[in-house]
């Protein structure tokens, strides 16, 4: 497997500035933004410069430590972090990592601000924010494995939205089985759902499995039907943003359609996750938060508009996936298969 580091979508310089690959303009152009304070963080994740459940988790960590950084006193830390909590946390809702990992960054201030010197304290968050990062790598490893040991010698995967290293920092996760399955020499052919309107799947997956020299062709998301239902498709996998207790799925919109067409047509259907995308504290998926965006994301393509100058559009940025269509989850601990019980 080829290095990710010609196209990382974290850089944490030695000199501490922080700068994050903008996948809004990938593959035509790489530019990384430099964040500087907060509100680059919150803009990044809004916006969409970075994206990808595990990611948007990592990123706000390093926001969260951002906005603290150059805190004088201790008290100033506190407001400061609790600014920052509120303000990452209302920058997307449906990608639970990225209140895991608020959550995780605000546990350790509040364990370490009594006992630590300000400086110690603040060298404590910025490692933990790289330890998500670097447990979210392994995490795809181990993902990756167990995604290879239930697919064993498929070969053609659908996969659906962007899953790999520009959605998580490490080899990614759906994606990261099928660059793991490749290796291992079974898989022939990727078709990637181009993922309307920001188009994950026609920019980035097409872009990381180029880079891995991995077979792929794109698809338009309403061609998933047609190919798994002429047997075209040996297995489908695809990320997760949440996954409720009972094995609902949020994913990027479009995943329930092809979800459906898997299930009639006895395809397996599989979502990887890290465990920190299953969210225990919810029942089942009707109590997950569905991100609305902008619909200027779907009336314009890029920069040009499409549709006429009066149009309006209704824009999910998700959809779930209800359990009884999921043939398996696959996280870095184990395969679950039905009834998910976690
Ligand atoms: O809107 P995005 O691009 O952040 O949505 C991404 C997805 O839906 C991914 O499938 C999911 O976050 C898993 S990424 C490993």
């Amino acid at each position: 497997m080829k290095s990710m580091d010609g196209y990382s979508p974290i850089i944490v310089k030695d000199s501490d500035d922080i700068l994050l690959l903008d996948q809004r303009i990938l593959p035509q152009k790489k530019e990384y933004l430099k964040a500087v304070d907060l509100d680059d963080f919150v803009y990044a994740i809004r916006e969409m410069v970075v994206r990808g459940a595990p990611l948007i988790g990592i990123v706000a960590a390093f926001g969260y430590y951002v906005a603290i950084r150059d805190a004088g006193s201790k008290k100033e830390i506190k407001i400061r972090a609790r600014k920052a909590k509120e303000k990452l946390s209302r920058s997307r809702p449906t990608a639970v990592n990225l209140f895991y990992a608020l959550d995780i960054m605000e546990k350790t201030l509040n364990e370490k601000i009594d006992i630590l010197p300000s400086e110690k304290l603040k060298k404590k968050l910025r490692a933990v924010a790289f330890g998500l990062w670097e447990s979210q790598k392994e995490e795809d490893l181990a993902i990756a494995s167990n995604g290879v040991e239930f697919f064993k010698d498929k070969e053609t995967i659908l996969t659906h939205c962007n899953t790999g290293s520009l959605a998580t920092g490490g080899i990614g996760t759906a994606l990261g089985i099928i660059k793991m399955l490749f290796k291992k020499g079974s898989l022939k052919m990727v078709y990637v759902d181009e993922t309307r309107p920001y188009l994950q799947g026609a920019r980035l997956t097409a872009f990381e499995l180029s880079n891995e020299g991995i077979p792929y062709k794109i698809i338009t998301d309403n061609t998933a039907g047609l190919l798994i239902a002429k047997g075209m498709v040996d297995g489908v996998v695809v990320g997760a943003d949440r996954i409720a207790a009972n094995g609902d799925v949020a994913n990027k919109i479009g995943t329930y359609m092809v979800a459906l067409a898997a299930k009639q047509n006895n395809v397996d259907f599989v979502v990887a996750a890290p465990e920190s995308t299953i969210d225990r504290d919810i029942k089942d998926g009707s109590e997950i938060v569905i991100e609305q965006r902008s619909e200027d994301e779907v009336l314009n393509c890029g920069k040009c508009r499409i549709a006429p100058g009066d149009a309006h559009a209704l824009h999910y940025g998700f959809d779930i996936t209800p359990s009884y269509l999921i043939s398996a989850i696959i996280t870095q601990k184990k395969i679950y298969r039905q009834p998910y019980e976690f």
